[in-house]
């Protein structure tokens, strides 16, 4: 059966592309990697120009992803799903139904700093360095993530 992770975070411009994009290039395409916003302003917008430009540094192409809100339905679709910050956490938590979707949910920081509900800060409102941050902790997270799932 086919695995599927989502990245969540605010707009699905900026952490959550980068996330999926860095999360893609470790699996096979045995894995479906998605991501979306818990806000709606940047729905059909393709990621900012600073994380494209990041995940270019490191040869990834993230241009053809588009944002989207994200929704209940996503309990079903995914079988987990990190979230970048602890107000994602909570967003996507009040949206929960019952114990088994609240299970799927994860700082994605934790897989690196286990139970200290570490933030991945949001760079929109600074510059490219930024995102170069993001970028570095994203990427560790994801080998902590690709690794468990490799395993299973
Ligand atoms: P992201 O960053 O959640 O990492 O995509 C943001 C992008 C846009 C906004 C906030 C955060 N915004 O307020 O439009």
């Amino acid at each position: 059966m086919t695995t599927k992770i989502l990245m969540v975070c605010l707009g699905n411009i900026c952490r959550s592309p980068l996330a999926e994009g860095i999360l893609r290039s470790k699996l096979s395409n045995d894995y479906i990697v998605d991501s979306a916003g818990t806000g709606s302003w940047h729905v059909g917008q393709p990621p900012d120009k600073r994380s494209v430009l990041t995940a270019k540094n490191y040869n990834l192409d993230i241009t053809h992803l588009r944002g989207r809100h994200f929704s209940k339905k996503d309990f079903q679709e995914f079988d987990y799903i990190y979230v970048m910050d602890n107000q994602n956490y909570k967003d996507v938590i009040a949206q929960a139904q019952n114990n088994t979707d609240k299970a799927k949910v994860q700082l994605i920081l934790d897989e690196i700093f286990p139970g200290e509900r570490v933030d991945v800060p949001d760079p929109y409102y600074g510059q490219q360095d930024g995102f170069e941050k993001v970028y570095h902790m994203l990427d560790k997270a994801c080998d902590s993530i690709a690794q468990k799932l490799l395993k299973k």
